[in-house]
């Protein structure tokens, strides 16, 4: 039914997949559990993840299929949920960093932090933290973050990480998708010994729900000249779950192969700033 073969080749894998409720986290969501996993779904949602759930659960035939609330836009709803998933399970094999949103205005996270920073950059840093114990008893295990090719459009703002002076839209979501990169490239050697493998990739330009703030008037044409959130999902997949990638690690990837990302992007000085600046936000 989708871009993985459908079966068991992925039974007794777990999976945990953030904005699974729409675009290319649930065409992800959908392949993975096509696949067998067990499909972890955190979502802001209830309501909208049930739907998504019973969806999943009606076109797949998987059951395993748990729903958990989480806010991204909140760092005590992002313990709330690892809590929980650490009583329930004892490793986990895959992680997909893929919710994200565009903010239009300077907006705040209930921590008061602005939202493209927080929920598209602080949130996965945090959530993969609490989960890294999972993820090592359930080496190999892997950790795919969905960056996107807009990192290119900025340096990182150390001055004023979050455009607190001067908000720039593009800016703040371009640093926050360069910030998925340079987290992605500090984090893959620190997790090598434990048989854990972190990548990100830049989906394509996918028709979905991301642009409704920024370009709503796009939505009627979308599907003419941007790709099917399902082609959207092929490189999270193939990084999530293909024995291509095995062992790869570190790396930016677009339409399945590596590919060099920005230079702001490869400044491993500017990985380890943003390192210590994520810790002390999320108090890691
Ligand atoms: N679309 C593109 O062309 C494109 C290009 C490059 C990169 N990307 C990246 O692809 C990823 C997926 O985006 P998409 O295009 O599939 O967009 P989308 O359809 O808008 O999906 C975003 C998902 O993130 C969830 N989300 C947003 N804020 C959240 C929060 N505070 N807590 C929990 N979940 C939250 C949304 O949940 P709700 O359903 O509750 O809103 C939704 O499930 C993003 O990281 C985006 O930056 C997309």
């Amino acid at each position: 039914m989708h871009n993985i073969e459908p079966g068991n080749r992925l039974a007794n894998k777990i999976a945990v997949i953030t904005g699974a409720t729409s675009g290319i986290g649930k065409e992800t969501a959908l392949a993975l559990a096509a696949a067998g996993a067990t499909v972890v779904l955190p979502v802001r949602n209830l309501k909208k993840g049930e739907d998504v759930k019973k969806e999943i659960s009606g076109r797949t035939g998987n059951t395993e299929i748990v729903l958990m609330e989480c806010d991204l836009a909140s760092f005590d709803s992002i313990r709330n949920f690892t809590d929980e998933f650490k009583q329930r399970f004892d490793c986990l094999h895959i992680l997909v960093n893929n919710a994200g949103i565009w903010e239009k205005r300077f907006n705040t996270t209930k921590d008061g932090i602005e939202m493209n920073f927080g929920v598209n950059h602080l949130a996965p840093f945090l959530l993969t933290h609490l989960l890294l114990g999972r993820l090592k008893a359930g080496a190999p295990s892997r950790i795919v973050n969905v960056a996107s090719e807009a990192h290119r459009y900025t340096g990182f703002n150390f001055d004023d990480p979050e455009f607190r002076n001067s908000y720039s839209s593009l800016r703040s979501y371009s640093q926050s998708k360069l910030a998925n990169i340079l987290f992605t490239r500090h984090l893959a050697p620190l997790v090598e010994k434990d048989g854990i493998t972190v990548n990100c990739l830049h989906p394509g330009v996918v028709a979905t729900n991301l642009f409704d703030k920024i370009i709503p008037f796009i939505r009627p044409v979308a599907g003419i000249f941007m790709a099917s959130p399902r082609k959207g999902a092929e490189t999270t997949i193939f990084l999530a779950t293909g024995t291509e990638p095995d062992g790869e690690t570190g790396g930016y990837w677009v339409k399945k192969k590596r590919k060099k990302p920005s230079r702001a992007a490869l400044d491993d000085d500017a990985a380890r700033r943003l390192w210590d600046l994520s810790r002390e936000y999320t108090g890691i």
